[in-house]
C-alpha cells in the first residue's frame, strides 16, 4: 500500500507516493540514489544511517517515509559539495578520523548535531554523546579530535 508525502531532502521537495513500509534509508538510497547515507546493521545499532530530521540527528533506518510529511530531511550531500566541504567534513581529512569510511557519513551527521550541544565541550563528553555512532575501524580518537577542533574554532 502506499501513501502520498510531501516533505523536503536537501531542500528539494518530494511529493510523490511512497509504500508505507518503505524506511526513509532505503528510500533515500533506492528512490532518490543518495547512496552517501549508509545502510550497516538497519537495526538501529550502529549509527550508520544517521541523516537530520528537522535539523535533529535521526537514525532513518528507524523511521518511516511515509511519516515524513511536512519534514525537512538533511543526508550528508545536502552539507558540503567537494570543491566546498562543510567544516566538519575538512576535519575529518585533516585529522584522518576514517578508514574504511563506511561509518563516516553517519558520523558527520551525528556530530553537527553535537557541535551544537553545549554540554559536549570535552573530549569525553563528546565521545559520550557520539557513542551511538560506531566504528569497525576504531577511529575514534581522530573523530573526537576532528569535531573538537571545529567545536573550538568553528572551522579547521
Ligand atoms: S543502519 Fe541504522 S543504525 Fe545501523
Ligand atoms: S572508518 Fe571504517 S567503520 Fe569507521
Amino acid at each position: 500500500m502506499k501513501t502520498r508525502v510531501r516533505f523536503t531532502v536537501n531542500g528539494d521537495t518530494i511529493d510523490t507516493a511512497i509504500d508505507v513500509r518503505a524506511t526513509l534509508l532505503d528510500f533515500i538510497r533506492e528512490e532518490l540514489r543518495l547512496t552517501g547515507t549508509k545502510k550497516g546493521c538497519d537495526h538501529g545499532q550502529c549509527g550508520a544511517c544517521t541523516v537530520l530530521v528537522d535539523g535533529k540527528r535521526s537514525l532513518s533506518c528507524l523511521k518511516f517515509a511515509a511519516s515524513l510529511e511536512g519534514r525537512a530531511v538533511i543526508t550528508i550531500e545536502g552539507i558540503g559539495k567537494p570543491d566546498a566541504l562543510h567544516p566538519l567534513q575538512a576535519a575529518f581529512i585533516k585529522h584522518d578520523a576514517f578508514q574504511c569510511g563506511f561509518c563516516t557519513s553517519g558520523q558527520i551527521m551525528s556530530a553537527l548535531e553535537v557541535i551544537g550541544d553545549p554540554l559536549a565541550n570535552t573530549c569525553e563528553a563528546i565521545s559520550e554523546k557520539m557513542s551511538g555512532n560506531l566504528c569497525r575501524c576504531g577511529a575514534y580518537p581522530n573523530i573526537v579530535a576532528a569535531i573538537m577542533e571545529v567545536k573550538s574554532n568553528g572551522t579547521v
